[in-house]
């Protein structure tokens, strides 16, 4: 049984494995990950608490929240990072989420997903995007998002390389009523 919870600064390795044997990261990448690791994590008590942030505050840097998915054996399955937008009215970033290779398909992806929009939805936060690269070795995050009920909303064609497009998945966290009231308020048509 997949359990979530706080990750602490012993962890940093294990992250860096996930990533690296995900095979699909550049090392800039795995390097942007750890620092934002680094940033996020109390080095003092060598843990990070994702429920200290308890409000959508102006982002800093420290905004960054990592949520850490163990298997029974206590051993870190996978992670997620998220934060506020910044300069958005509610709007969050799931920065990263990524599962061992050798532990997916097993529901621990789901796992941290649900836990993190359990918590954006405690933080009244309203829209979660997520970003990915069309490359066929990133179809797995594409089929994750889509299983989850995130829409492809964005495009931008030769992003990240030519040929590389960046994608940008969004889902809404908040019921549909209150989705139409913000609609009409706006003046959209919706469907
Ligand atoms: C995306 C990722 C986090 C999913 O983690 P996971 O633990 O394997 O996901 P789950 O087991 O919870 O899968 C839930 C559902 O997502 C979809 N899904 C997951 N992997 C998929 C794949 N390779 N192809 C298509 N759909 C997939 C399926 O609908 C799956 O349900 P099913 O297994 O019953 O068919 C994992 O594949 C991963 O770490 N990928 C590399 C990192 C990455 O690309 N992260 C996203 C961008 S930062």
């Amino acid at each position: 049984m997949t359990r979530v919870g706080a990750i602490e600064s012993r962890h940093r390795d294990r992250i860096a494995g996930i990533l690296r044997g995900a095979e699909i990261f550049r090392d800039e990448e795995v390097d942007v990950a750890l620092d934002l690791f680094d940033s996020a994590v109390d080095t003092a008590s060598g843990v990070h608490d994702a429920k200290a942030a308890s409000t959508i505050a102006p982002p800093v840097s420290s905004d960054y929240s990592f949520l850490g998915a163990f298997t029974p054996e206590d051993e870190l399955a996978g992670f997620a990072c998220y934060r506020p937008t910044p300069a958005t009215d509610r709007t969050c970033d799931l920065y990263w989420i990524a599962v061992d290779p050798d532990r997916r398909r097993m529901g621990s992806g789901t796992i941290l997903l649900n836990e993190v929009e359990r918590r954006l939805k405690g933080l009244n936060a309203r829209l979660v995007v997520a970003e990915t690269s069309s490359r066929s070795d990133h179809s797995a995050a594409r089929g994750f998002y889509l299983r989850h009920g995130y829409v492809e909303t964005a495009r931008a064609r030769h992003f990240y390389a030519p040929a590389d497009d960046r994608i940008t998945f969004t889902k809404r966290l908040q019921s549909r009523g209150k989705a139409l009231e913000e609609s009409a308020a706006h003046g959209a048509v919706t469907s």
